[in-house]
């Protein structure tokens, strides 16, 4: 049963499958449980003359995984901060798990964007550390074990390569056996492998029955994660719903992929609404993939088209739908 019996001293036994004993331990009385993980209202936040958030609106049900996606500078980490009760909202209310965001603290695990470790400790100590900051003990070998770091429990944090750290980092977030876990961009400097783990860990988190709020630039990532997906942008939440619903919005509209020459021009092919070259492949964004094949076609054999390949719509095409920009890139469309 996870932790929310009030006065209740029984340990937690979650991560079924990964052992027998309890990874974390306390006699703490819990607060009752609220409906909504993070309720934001109206949130404003400026820094100087930016803008950073602009009457953000967003909740959170408890038990839901939601990803924040946007481009550079849309708000994410600014809204992530205040939820964390690292800054004051400028406006707005925002309850997290029923309280305030410091109150509620002691319920939240936080994997910051960028966070600074104590590289003298070893990753043992820093997990108990940060533990027993919050009232617990903890199984460190366990936790560095989920998060992929089993046998570094004795390295200095100092030693360790950028991946591992933010493996750490993602450990550090999970040392009060959190309810509401919030994670800002956890897989960014992994290995595709290492990707991959994490999308486990976190999945397993949910099936747990903790709410996770993450914030990803990785489209494939928001998609394969998410029950549902926030797209910010400028400060505000521009579309929100399940990544199936928000690309069926689109209707028919697909890319066709070709590998070509950058001096190609097949933006101005029939029927192509956006072109942009990634690497040494042309996606040409199109409602009506039968006119573009078939420009493709006759052009086949010329210049060196080669390597057709035909993708349905992605989040990707709905932000750009939406805002006229590519989310990586924040490029206008070339149409
Ligand atoms: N401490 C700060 N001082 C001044 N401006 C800031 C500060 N933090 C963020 N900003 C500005 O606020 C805006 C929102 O930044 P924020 O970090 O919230 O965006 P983000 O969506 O997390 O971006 P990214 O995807 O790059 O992490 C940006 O224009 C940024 O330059
Ligand atoms: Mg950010």
């Amino acid at each position: 049963m996870p932790f929310s019996t009030a006065g209740s001293a029984t340990p937690a036994v979650r991560f079924a499958g990964t052992g027998h004993q309890a990874l974390w331990q306390t006699a703490d009385v819990l607060p009752p449980a609220a409906p909504l993980a993070v309720d934001i209202r109206d949130l404003r936040k400026s820094y100087g003359d930016v803008e950073a958030v602009r009457d953000l609106s967003l909740t959170v049900a408890r038990g839901e995984l939601v990803a924040l996606l946007g481009p550079n500078g849309a708000g994410k980490t600014t809204t992530l901060e205040v939820v964390e009760g690292l800054r004051d909202p400028d406006a707005g209310s925002v309850r997290v798990l029923g309280l305030s965001p410091q109150r509620a603290r002691r319920r939240v695990g936080v994997q910051l964007q960028e966070g600074a470790l104590y590289e003298e400790l070893t990753c043992r100590e820093i997990l108990g550390f940060f533990a027993r900051l919050y009232g617990y003990s903890l199984d460190a070998e366990r936790l560095l074990q989920l998060t992929g770091l089993a046998g570094l429990g004795g390295r200095r944090t100092g030693g360790l390569s950028g991946g591992q750290k933010r493996r750490l980092q993602l450990a550090l977030a999970l040392c009060n056996d959190p309810d509401l876990v919030i994670l800002d961009e956890p897989t960014t400097g992994l290995d595709p492998q290492s990707r991959r783990e994490t999308w486990a860990l976190v999945r397993q988190l949910h099936e747990e029955g903790r709410t996770l709020l993450l914030t990803t630039h990785y489209i494939e990532e928001a998609e394969a994660l998410a029950s549902r997906v926030v797209i910010v942008d400028q400060g505000q939440v521009i579309a929100q719903g399940s990544p199936a619903a928000l690309i069926a919005e689109l209707g028919g509209a697909v890319t066709v992929s070709v590998l070509a020459p950058a001096g190609a021009a097949l933006g101005t092919l029939a029927g192509v609404d956006d072109a942009a070259m990634e690497g040494d492949r042309w996606r040409l964004r199109t409602g009506d993939a039968g006119a573009v094949l078939t420009a493709l076609t006759a052009r086949l054999g010329q210049a060196g088209l080669r390597g057709v390949t035909v993708q349905g719509p992605t989040l990707e095409d709905v932000f750009l739908a939406r805002t006229g920009r590519h989310i990586a890139t924040g490029t206008e469309t070339a149409a």
